[in-house]
């Protein structure tokens, strides 16, 4: 049945998104994300999920907060990035980011919009971890259409 389960969401195109959460003692951590899901308005709260085995979920599980960026049909490369294995978390980070507004965390320069939570709680769910965020601030930053992830390739939206 996970294999039928796998075909089905290989069915469901998916925005994709960079989360990096930075840590009560100032670690980053960053990495490609499909399942962001907003999850209410009133307070506004959104969810990401992240696998048990993620190097970056240390970071996650101290976070003071996290940003969301919702890549831009230009910006394979920098989900290829984010999603690869053999990169490790500090070279992910020997780039230079632009900070956040807010909470002064690194997003993706270029994105269509990126958004700031603050850590809210976190589930342990299955073999994934569920974390919701407060959002605290929102920027959108131009107009470009959104990457898709579908049939484990990256899409445009026509
Ligand atoms: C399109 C796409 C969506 C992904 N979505 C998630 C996700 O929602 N949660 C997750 O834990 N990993 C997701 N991944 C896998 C991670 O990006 C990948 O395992 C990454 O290398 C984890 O980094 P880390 O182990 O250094 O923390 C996704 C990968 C791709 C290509």
């Amino acid at each position: 049945m996970r294999e039928k389960f796998k075909e089905f969401m290989r069915n469901v195109p998916q925005a994709v998104f960079i989360a990096i959460g930075k840590s009560t003692d100032n670690k980053l951590a960053g990495l490609t994300i499909s399942s962001f899901e907003s999850i209410s308005l009133k307070p506004l709260i959104t969810l990401i999920s992240i696998d048990k085995n993620a190097e970056s979920l240390n970071v996650f599980l101290k976070a003071i907060g996290w940003t969301i960026s919702l890549l831009n049909e230009e910006q394979e490369e920098i989900s290829k990035f984010f999603s690869n294995k053999d990169i490790s978390q500090a070279e992910r980070f020997k780039l230079e980011y632009p900070k956040s507004a807010s909470l002064k965390i690194p997003y993706i320069e270029n994105a269509i919009g990126y958004i700031e939570c603050i850590y809210y709680r976190h589930l342990e769910m299955g073999d994934h971890i569920i974390f919701f965020g407060k959002v605290v601030n929102v920027q959108m930053l131009n107009d470009k259409k959104p990457l898709i992830y579908y049939h484990r390739s990256y899409r445009k939206i026509m």
